[in-house]
């Protein structure tokens, strides 16, 4: 089955997971990044420039005074109601968040963790940008694994370690078989 299953409310808003993991699919270890990769970094910010964002609680936490003008937070925790987000919103789950993006007229949500979001998303996602560090690591969060038969690679990039960045890292774009393949704004 290549489909993604009915969500409980209708949603128009097109949802991307944008990850960085090891081989192993290690997110973090010891709740931290292992992995110094300014390039990734870069690439980062460029996807998620003026963009809605969904992360978890612990996710949002750690990034504190990283977010930009333009960039909208939307947390999932389920004490949302008790949750402040300065220039965002808190949700209990992701059929809140869909809504609400649904209601801003927003064409895509930026899914960027961490590993309870990314699980929780997957089995909506409609295109995937993940980052393969090219080592592997241990760790305790981890990318979930992704259904081959339900997904197709439309674009991959390899980029060599350098000076600045440690490890080789490979970005992958993943399309759920039969989406379209652009991303909504
Ligand atoms: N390598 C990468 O690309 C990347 C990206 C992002 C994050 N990370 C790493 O990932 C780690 C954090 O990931 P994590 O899995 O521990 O935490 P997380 O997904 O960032 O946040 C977990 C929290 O989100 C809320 N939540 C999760 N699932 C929910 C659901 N289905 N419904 C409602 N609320 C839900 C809960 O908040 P409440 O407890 O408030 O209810 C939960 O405690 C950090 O170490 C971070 O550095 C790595």
């Amino acid at each position: 089955m290549s489909g993604k299953p009915p969500l409980p409310v209708p949603s128009a808003v097109r949802l991307v997971l944008i990850a960085a993991a090891s081989r192993n699919r290690v997110l973090a270890s010891h709740g931290q990044i292992p992995w110094h990769l300014p390039r990734d970094v870069a690439h980062f910010r460029s996807l998620t420039a003026g963009r809605w964002l969904l992360l978890g609680r612990t996710t949002y936490e750690q990034m504190n005074g990283w977010f930009q003008p333009g960039q909208v937070p939307v947390v999932m925790t389920r004490l949302a109601d008790d949750f402040t987000v300065p220039g965002g919103w808190a949700v209990p789950d992701l059929p809140s968040a869909l809504k609400l993006a649904a209601s801003h007229g927003v064409g895509a949500l930026m899914v960027c963790g961490g590993g309870q979001v990314y699980a929780a998303a997957l089995s909506w996602a409609d295109e995937i940008i993940l980052t393969t560090v090219e080592t592997e690591v241990t760790g305790e969060t981890l990318f979930p694994e992704l259904p081959a038969d339900q997904w197709c690679v439309v674009d991959q990039q390899f980029f060599p370690a350098d000076a600045a960045n440690t490890w080789p890292m490979t970005i992958t774009r993943w399309v759920r078989d039969g989406s379209p393949a652009g991303q909504g704004r």
